[in-house]
């Protein structure tokens, strides 16, 4: 498919596409369409269009044909693990976001590993993992220290990238400008944490107040 047919239907969403798209990460494209070719044929599913119960449907056939052409199962194991993301969409009413309880610094490993693995799946690269990893961290952390408890929500954004939404009822920030405009000095830590962030996101926004906790949602674009 020439590029420009290829952005459209990843723009409109094209199911197929997409998952033609992920699977030409790990095999080549005519490995790619003979898997899913074979996976069609096998289930029912074999109408011009796919959906993302069909791909559930189909993802046990073509794992099989992955193990079939590609020598290291950790790495079939990661495609699956793509596919399976693409299969989940909210709109469809699958389970398309993670959340994870935050209350000790256990946790904030905990999340961090979670935001990893769902990096990986949607195709993040070494850079882009670990500045979502630090990004997470950073906000589990101000959880831990601050909130006391809270949760962190992983969600993807297909084919775009990742949102990630840190929830807490804690005692909100009271001085967020202050904050956000480099000229606040921390007692726990450099003060740097809720600005590195947003310098790390594609879109960041924080909401907090006296009594109503703290909320920080961020985006970050496959990279
Ligand atoms: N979830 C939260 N609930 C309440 N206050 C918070 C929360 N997150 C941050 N804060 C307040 O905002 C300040 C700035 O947070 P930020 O993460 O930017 O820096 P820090 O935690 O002080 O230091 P660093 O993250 O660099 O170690 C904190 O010192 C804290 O007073
Ligand atoms: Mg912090």
């Amino acid at each position: 498919m020439p590029s420009d047919a290829r952005a459209k239907s990843a723009a409109s969403g094209d199911l197929l596409e997409q998952v033609m798209d992920v699977l030409r990460r790990y095999v080549s494209s005519t490995t790619a369409s003979s898997a899913v070719v074979m996976a069609r044929r096998r289930t029912s599913s074999a109408s011009e269009r796919l959906d993302r119960a069909q791909l559930r449907e189909i993802l046990p056939s073509i794992d099989r044909s992955l193990r079939l052409f590609m020598a290291d199962p950790k790495r079939v194991d990661e495609c699956i693990k793509a596919l399976e993301v693409l299969s989940c969409s909210k709109a469809e009413g699958g389970p398309s976001s993670t959340i994870v309880a935050v209350k000790v610094e256990q946790d904030v490993v905990r999340v961090r590993n979670e935001a990893r693995e769902l990096a990986v799946a949607l195709g993040f690269s070494l850079t882009g993992r670990t500045r979502l990893a630090t990004a997470v961290s950073e906000l589990a952390r101000n959880i831990v220290q601050y909130a006391g408890e809270g949760e962190i929500e992983l969600k993807a954004v297909i084919p775009s990238g990742l949102e990630v939404t840190a929830r807490d009822r804690g005692p909100g920030i009271l001085n967020l400008d202050e904050i956000m405009t480099g000229n606040y000095r921390s007692k726990l830590g450099m003060g740097l944490g809720l600005r590195g962030v947003k310098q790390l996101a594609d879109a960041f926004e924080v909401n907090t107040g006296a009594g109503k906790g703290t909320t920080v949602t961020f985006v970050l674009r496959v990279q």
